[in-house]
């Protein structure tokens, strides 16, 4: 019987995770089929388990399912238990695993496709919601000199940063964050708003790359950051990284990504 996958989301329609997943399984030669599933914002458990119920083995989960899946796993892995979101869900005999490839695809676009190095850099990170939360131990296993954290709400930023603990993560206000940065990383939701989080043009030099964890369009952010001499890469790359990593989790298989980012970008 093939094997059954699906995105859980509400709204899922855009989704590019059925188009990702059906071009790895053709690329790996994988029998299994990829749904996006429009799940009621009050009945994400019911939708998984009417999903596992009828031979669904993973699943993705996006906004604003992240944190209730979290809650749903039977089992955590460690990253995503500090993530304190779920994005990949494994279901077996043993009940539900839940895992968080955000981070993991982050990195991996980063460091893989646009050939940043990490280490020793000063990262500057923007906002403080699950998104940040998520991406914020990844970027310091790759250790960098300083990951700075910057919020609307400064409190959040600092209540954030104290949950890890370790001396090279700070928080601060956005007017507060006025010195160069190697990589900004925008993980606010300013821009599907259409708008820009008040920065500080001096957080961008001519080698600095910012990057908005949104795709599909040029956000505020870019051409502000653009405007500044910065490089920009929008979020695409993120989603085909994590899409990968769940992929691998999944099949035992890791694919090849570059072909896959590339036909999403004509
Ligand atoms: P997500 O899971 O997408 O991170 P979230 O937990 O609601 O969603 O967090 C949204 C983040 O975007 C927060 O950091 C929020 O700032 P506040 O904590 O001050 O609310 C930030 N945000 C949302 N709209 C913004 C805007 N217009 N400008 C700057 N930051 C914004």
């Amino acid at each position: 019987m093939t094997d059954r996958y699906a995105v859980f989301g509400h709204p899922i329609a855009h989704s590019k995770s059925p188009q990702i997943h059906a071009a790895f399984a053709r690329q790996t030669g994988q029998d299994m089929t990829y749904e996006a599933i429009l799940a009621p914002i009050e009945g994400f458990a019911d939708s998984v388990a009417s999903f596992v119920a009828t031979g669904g083995r993973g699943a993705n989960v996006t906004v604003p399912f992240k944190e209730e899946a979290w809650k749903l796993a039977d089992r955590l892995s460690p990253r995503a238990e500090r993530a304190g979101a779920v994005n990949t869900l494994s279901f077996d005999a043993d009940g539900i695993t839940g895992d968080n490839t955000d981070g993991a695809g982050l990195v991996a676009d980063l460091t893989g496709n646009l050939r940043r190095q990490l280490a020793g850099t000063r990262i500057l990170l923007l906002g403080a919601g699950g998104a940040a939360r998520g991406v914020i131990e990844p970027l310091l296993e790759q250790q960098p000199a300083a990951l700075v954290i910057a919020n609307r709400t400064v409190s959040r930023a600092q209540e954030l940063a104290a949950l890890f603990g370790d001396a090279r993560l700070t928080a601060c206000s956005f007017d507060a964050a006025d010195s160069r940065f190697d990589l900004v990383v925008n993980a606010t939701a300013a821009s599907l708003a259409g708008e820009l989080p008040p920065l500080s043009p001096a957080i961008f030099t001519a080698s600095t790359l910012a990057y908005d964890m949104m795709y599909g369009r040029d956000t505020p952010f870019l051409s502000f950051a653009r405007t500044h001499g910065a490089t920009t890469a929008d979020g695409l790359g993120m989603l085909v990284e994590q899409a990968a990593e769940a992929f691998a989790l999944w099949r035992g298989v890791r694919p090849d990504t570059a072909p896959v980012i590339a036909s999403l970008r004509t």
